[in-house]
């Protein structure tokens, strides 16, 4: 595996191997890997045989109270995970590589609407950061497939809209969330919980299980919604949301609606989780 660094040198290995016919696939993270990413590099191995894997922890996609400088940066420990996984590139630009004429300065890329619901209520100006960020990758990669994580599900919606908006000639493939045995998705943000933190963190995933549970029985949307928010209260979370929508485009259900999705964010002391739970009537 090659660590690279510039965006010229990235360029000239994918050269070499679109020269010799080669698809490649991309898996773009903020790095400190865990499992869940490994399982998008190991589903972008079979979808190409060129895979680059992108480390970046993205100063646009995080507000002025958020955890940019904490979050974990663990860069050897990354690249020997992605050598072990098979990647052939792991490209780890500097935030002046990213954004050359700074980061507050840079042309941005906004997806209306899905951007402004959910997550993008309580984190502004976070998907814009993501869409931005994710564009230069894909125009610097120039991947014919990329692979994202349906743990972050609305991000997952953000991108596939930008790529549609946008014509980026990139299948985006979604895969499956990753737990912890007793239900955690697995995040980079589960370290920062302390151990009586952790034990009561299993209650989010157990929470999306009873509205899916709920919405099987043909319950009400708006009481499962106010049941589930109100469970994470009395465990001790502050949740923002707890929300059942439309899997498609995160709208609110209409009578006859199908596929659903339960999506939850909650503040546990001062960690911020979220997961989802896909529901198929
Ligand atoms: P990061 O949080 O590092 O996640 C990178 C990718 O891994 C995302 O597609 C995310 O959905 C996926 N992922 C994280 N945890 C997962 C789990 N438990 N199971 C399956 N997939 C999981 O998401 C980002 O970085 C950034 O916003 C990024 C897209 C890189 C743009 O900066």
């Amino acid at each position: 595996m090659l660590t690279i660094r510039t965006i010229d040198e990235l360029r000239r290995a994918v050269a070499g191997w679109r020269a010799a016919g080669e698809a490649v696939a991309f898996v773009p993270t903020m790095g400190n890997l865990h499992s869940g990413h490994l399982a998008l590099v190991a589903r972008a191995r079979e979808e190409a045989p060129r895979v680059v894997v992108s480390v970046f922890v993205n100063p646009t996609q995080f507000g002025p109270n958020e955890d940019f400088a904490r979050y974990p940066r663990t860069e050897a420990e990354d690249a020997e995970k992605l050598e072990a996984a098979g990647a052939d590139v792991l490209f780890l630009p500097s935030v002046e590589e990213m954004y050359p004429g700074g980061a507050e300065a840079t042309t941005f890329v906004e997806v209306p609407g899905i951007s402004d619901i959910l997550c993008g209520e309580f984190r502004p100006g976070h998907f814009r950061g993501v869409a931005t960020v994710v564009a230069r990758l894909f125009n610097i990669v120039q991947p014919d497939v990329a692979v994202f994580g349906e743990k972050d599900y609305q991000q997952l919606l953000v991108i596939r809209r930008m790529v549609r908006d946008l014509a980026f000639p990139v299948r985006v493939i979604g895969a499956p969330t990753v737990r912890e045995d007793d239900g955690l998705a697995k995040s980079s943000r589960n370290q920062y919980l302390a151990p009586e933190e952790r034990e009561l963190a299993t209650r989010i995933h157990a929470t999306l299980q009873a509205a899916a549970e709920g919405l099987r029985a043909g319950r009400d949307i708006a009481a499962l919604e106010r049941e589930g928010a109100e469970s994470l209260e009395r465990a001790g979370f502050r949740p923002d949301y707890f929300a059942i929508r439309r899997a498609e485009d995160l709208d609110e259900p209409a009578p006859g609606d199908r596929e659903l999705v339960v999506l939850v964010a909650a503040r546990l002391g001062g960690t911020r989780l979220i997961d989802n739970l896909r529901v198929t009537l």
